[in-house]
């Protein structure tokens, strides 16, 4: 287990080749794409997923998605971490649960710690978070983690409610 993130009750991770069944089984949940609108066909989309767009980035970025274990046990949870989107040239903060871990604060323990992992181990000077209007949890975890709002924009055709966070504001 490659771990780049401890907290006082997450382990964040790399995501490794073997992990497809994982994300298949987090995003099988229609709650949890609700919002998000990624839902994955079956295990070989979600083998492509990480092949092809997940890890990718930890080699070209030094960052990206990783996946959250609950601590002692391990159990997976779901997901947290940067993504640079290079048409925008930004760095995203992102996040992902399953149902039976939401409302604990995991979302922003996980969130918080990435950030801070993002301005003090990668000198990032800048982190956005988006969240469609009606994902109130997601709004609150952007806020609770010091984000302020930007404004609204449609990305990828959905509306969206952008946050951002400076280096040396967290
Ligand atoms: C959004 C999500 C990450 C929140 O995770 P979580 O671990 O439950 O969040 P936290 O426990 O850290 O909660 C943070 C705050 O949001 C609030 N909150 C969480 N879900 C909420 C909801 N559905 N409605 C209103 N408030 C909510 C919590 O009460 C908490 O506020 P508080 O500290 O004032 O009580 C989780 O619901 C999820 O994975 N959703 C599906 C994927 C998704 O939408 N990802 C984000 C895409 S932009």
């Amino acid at each position: 287990m490659n771990v780049i993130i401890e907290t006082d009750r997450l382990l964040l991770r790399l995501f490794e080749t073997g992990d497809a069944a994982l994300l298949y089984e987090l995003n099988k949940d229609p709650e949890v794409t609700l919002y998000t609108g990624d839902p994955l066909r079956d295990i070989t989309h979600a083998q492509e997923v990480l092949e092809q767009v997940i890890l990718p980035q930890y080699a070209l970025y030094h960052h990206g998605r990783w996946a959250v274990h609950l601590k002692p046990g391990l159990e997976f949870i779901g997901w947290c971490g940067l993504k640079y989107i290079p048409e925008r040239d930004e760095v995203d903060l992102g996040y992902r649960f399953k149902k039976s871990a939401w409302g604990r604060g995991y979302a922003t323990e996980s969130a918080d710690a990435t950030i801070r992992y993002g301005f003090e181990k990668l000198g990032l000077r800048r982190i956005i978070g988006r969240a469609m209007p009606g994902n109130l949890g997601s709004l609150k975890v952007l806020e609770k983690c010091g984000m302020k709002f930007i404004g609204e924009e449609i990305v990828e055709e959905h509306l969206a409610m952008t946050y951002e966070i400076l280096n040396g504001n967290y």
